[in-house]
Order: C-alpha cells, then sequence, then structure tokens
C-alpha cells in the first residue's frame, strides 16, 4: 500500500511535467502498460487479505480515473500547442501589397510554351518522352533512315558537318527523325515514342532559321495502318489548336524514310488580313508523315515481325506561328524584348487559341 501511494505520487508529478505527446505515451505505458507499475499492483492485490484488498482495489480505481483525467488534460493542451504553432506558421499576411509590376515582366518563350502544350497532348495519347542528342552521327542522321548517299539534304550547304578527328562523320542534326532510330535500336515492341528537340540547317531567310525545332513521333505495333496514322494526327490537331472544326488533307508526298508519304495540311481562310483556321477553304501545310519504310527497320537492325510504324514530323515554330499569329519567323531567336512581351506567355496563362 505504501508503494501505491508512491506510485501515485510520482505518476502526477510525471504527467504535469510531461514534454509533449510521445512523452505522454511512455509515461502511460509506464503505469497502465502490460508490464505497468499498476498491473503489478493488481497482481498483488489477491496476496492480500479481503479488507485491505477491497480498500487498495477502490484506491486502485480511483487513482486510475485521476491518471485518466490528467492524462487527457494533458494530451489536449499538447494538441492545442501543435495547432497553435501551425497556424502561426503558416500564416499569411493580408496587408503586404500584392505582386509589383516588375514581379510579373518574366515571360515563358513561344517555343517554351508551344513544346509544353505539344508534350502533354502527346503524353496523353499515350506517347513516351525521349529524347535524342543534337550532335549525330551520319549513320543516324542519314544513312538509317534511308536517305541515299548522293541526296542534296546532305550536301554541305544544307547540313552543319562537325569537326571531328575521327573517320566517322558528325553532324548537327537536320531534323528529330534520326531519334526514331535510336528508339528502335533501344526499346522493344510496342514502341510509342516523341522526341521534341533542335534541329540545324544552313538556311536563314523569313522562313528559315540556323537553329528550328521540331518534334518526331514514332509508333510501331501490330496491326499498324495508315488510318492510324490519320486518325492520330486529326486528334492531335484538334486539340493542339482547341478547334473541332478543322479539317485535314493529307497529300501524297516523299521521304525517302516512310513509304507512303503524306504532307498534311489544314484548311484556312484570310479574312481582312486576319487568318482563321478550321474555316475556309484555302490549305496550309503543317507536317510531314509516313508509314516507316522497311529499310528503315533494317537499317536499324530491328525485328519488326507482322508489326507496322507510322512516324510524323513537325516543325514547332511553324505550330507556334500558325496558332499564335507571329509573322516572322526570326524573330523568335532575336531576343527583342518587346517581342517577348507581346508574345510570351505568363507563367500563369492557360493556353488557347486567341488571334487578337
Ligand atoms: N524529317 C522530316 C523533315 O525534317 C520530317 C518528317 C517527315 C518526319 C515525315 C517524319 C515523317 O517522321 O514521317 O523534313
Amino acid at each position: 500500500m505504501k508503494d501505491l501511494d508512491k506510485v501515485i505520487q510520482s505518476s502526477e508529478s510525471e504527467l504535469k511535467n510531461s514534454k509533449n505527446l510521445d512523452h505522454l505515451e511512455i509515461i502511460r505505458l509506464k503505469y497502465f502498460g502490460k508490464n505497468g507499475l499498476i498491473n503489478k499492483e493488481m497482481r498483488n492485490l489477491s496476496k492480500l487479505e479481503t479488507n485491505l484488498r477491497k480498500e487498495a482495489g477502490k484506491k486502485l480505481n480511483l487513482f486510475k480515473a485521476d491518471f485518466n483525467q490528467l492524462l487527457e488534460e494533458r494530451k489536449s493542451y499538447f494538441e492545442n500547442e501543435t495547432i497553435k504553432k501551425k497556424i502561426s506558421e503558416e500564416f499569411i499576411d493580408p496587408t503586404l501589397p500584392s505582386r509589383t509590376k516588375e514581379d510579373n515582366l518574366a515571360r515563358v518563350h513561344p517555343i517554351s510554351q508551344t513544346i509544353e502544350e505539344i508534350v502533354s497532348i502527346l503524353g496523353s495519347m499515350g506517347l513516351k518522352y525521349v529524347e535524342g542528342p543534337d550532335i549525330e552521327d551520319d549513320f543516324h542522321n542519314f544513312t538509317a533512315l534511308n536517305i541515299p548517299s548522293n541526296h542534296p539534304a546532305r550536301q554541305m550547304h544544307d547540313t552543319f558537318y562537325v569537326d571531328a578527328k575521327s573517320s566517322e562523320k558528325f553532324v548537327l542534326r537536320t531534323h528529330t527523325s534520326p531519334v526514331q532510330i535510336r528508339s528502335l535500336k533501344t526499346e522493344n515492341l510496342p514502341i510509342k515514342i516523341f522526341a521534341p528537340g533542335r534541329t540545324y540547317r544552313c538556311d536563314s531567310d523569313i522562313t528559315h532559321t540556323p537553329m528550328f525545332h521540331q518534334v518526331e513521333g514514332l509508333v510501331v505495333d501490330k496491326n499498324i495502318n495508315f488510318s492510324n496514322l490519320k486518325w492520330f494526327i486529326s486528334e492531335f490537331c484538334i486539340a493542339f489548336f482547341n478547334n473541332e472544326n478543322l479539317k485535314l488533307r493529307f497529300r501524297p508526298s516523299f521521304f525517302p524514310f516512310t513509304e507512303p508519304s503524306a504532307e498534311v495540311d489544314i484548311n484556312c481562310k484570310r479574312e481582312k488580313g486576319k487568318l482563321i483556321l478550321g474555316e475556309g477553304d484555302q490549305w496550309l501545310e503543317i507536317m510531314g508523315c509516313g508509314m516507316v519504310h522497311p529499310n528503315v527497320f533494317k537499317l536499324s537492325n530491328f525485328n519488326v515481325g507482322e508489326s507496322r510504324g507510322f512516324a510524323f514530323g513537325i516543325g514547332i515554330e511553324r505550330l507556334a506561328m500558325l496558332k499564335y499569329g507571329m509573322s516572322d519567323l526570326r524573330n523568335f531567336f532575336e531576343n527583342d524584348i518587346r517581342w517577348l512581351d507581346h508574345y510570351g506567355f505568363s507563367f500563369l496563362d492557360v493556353p488557347d487559341l486567341n488571334w487578337d
């Protein structure tokens, strides 16, 4: 019994001096845990004679009630403290001044914005984002894409050749199509990839800059045919231009790495100097595409079996110009702050079709 009095006293002061919720739990276990001090006392009760046992039992029960009450009080004290701390840490002062104009001056470049839009559309259509190097070897950029050695694109005036000490020729990639070869070499069926990035050609006028951007797409799987390609491209265009009325025209064309090949046009009209997409009967070319040429699979050592593939390549600047109404390609890379102010995007802009 004397022991019990001591236990009661010490438990009270321990609870009062507890430091936090974890500490409180340790104290609770010390007294009321399976091997706690109170359980020990309970077990000792049976050794006492009836009168003493009754008295001690009563005392223990009272103690239990007092202990629990104090425990709850301490618990809610610590819980309140935690909430108070959180509130003070997360406090936002509504009297602070709003953002200054200078804070909002930074602009997202239209190319970055357009790439982000393309990434989110193609990503949600099930293609995987991949990248290839800007400096390519002759094999990936030309040979494996079934481009013959006498093709004009290989000539010095089109391609930037990189000085290299090795016997292999290196170029600044003239298109993103070499990423097709890299994917065929590393991926297994089904292949569903797209690869946006920089491309380079020795060319500069109102519609050409030495560096520009393309996005390549490649889908190889069982039962892939030209209808899948047509469906895919029209879904992409409708989403990108946010225009359900857009009409597409697939015009037969030629690329060495696809057979059959097509160029894709969208319909438009010009009204009072304004270009309107999805209306009228004029056509604007927007991309090249086709079914992957068997030689491309062969040259990449890809065992395509019964599967087939489609591919497409899109000029990103061209898409941006059509969607956002810029007229001169060169302005994209001149870093004129007035142009960026006008055509750039705020970080919070929601992309949409907007010609005004
Ligand atoms: N690589 C071509 C170019 O730069 C674009 C292209 C056309 C890519 C057809 C393709 C395609 O994947 O199928 O002009």
